[in-house]
């Protein structure tokens, strides 16, 4: 029995959660879409990831993906889903979306610009990036990566 469902928490608040183990099911949650919940997006990532190594990085990324699925396709006004897995040194992290008429890619860098820097930042941070879909729902995902036995993987519940 969860806690919400033990009358633990009260109604509506979410339930505390162990971070996502390596080699588990994937952790999910769908947001509405609206601009605050790329904060609670965050939140979940960084509580999913737990002490992962890269967990800051992460965090990054999944802001910059949450905010172009808010800034850039169907999902504002209607919800986008974050989707976090975890291997022995590796984390990918993706945001499922609307879909849109428009292709991520990054844009080549302008001097001054604040805008068009989200996905060379990703691109940067991550090992690999990409995205699949199109006008009726994309999944744009990253992967992370940490030296094996460098560090702790996420700690088990
Ligand atoms: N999820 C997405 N679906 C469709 N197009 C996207 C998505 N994410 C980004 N884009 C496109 O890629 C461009 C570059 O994104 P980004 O580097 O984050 O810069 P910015 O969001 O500031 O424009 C966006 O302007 C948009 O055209
Ligand atoms: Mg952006």
């Amino acid at each position: 029995m969860t806690a919400a469902r033990a009358g633990l928490l009260p109604p509506g608040a979410a339930a505390p959660q162990a971070p996502v183990r390596p080699g588990t099911r994937p952790r999910r949650h769908v947001f509405p879409g609206s601009p605050d919940q790329a904060a609670a997006a965050r939140r979940f990532t960084r509580r999913a990831l737990g002490g992962c190594p890269v967990t800051d990085d992460a965090v990054q990324c999944v802001a910059e993906l949450c905010s172009n699925a808010l800034q850039h396709t169907r999902s504002s006004g209607s919800t986008f889903t974050v989707i976090i897995s975890c291997g022995p040194s590796s984390v990918r992290v993706a945001v499922a979306d609307g879909g849109s008429d428009t292709t991520p890619e990054p844009a080549p860098p302008v001097e001054g610009s604040e805008t068009g820097r989200g996905l060379a930042l990703v691109a940067r941070l991550a090992v690999r990036w990409g995205h699949h879909g199109g006008p009726a729902g994309r999944v744009v995902w990253c992967v992370l990566e940490w030296p094996a036995g460098a560090a702790q993987a996420p700690s088990p519940p």
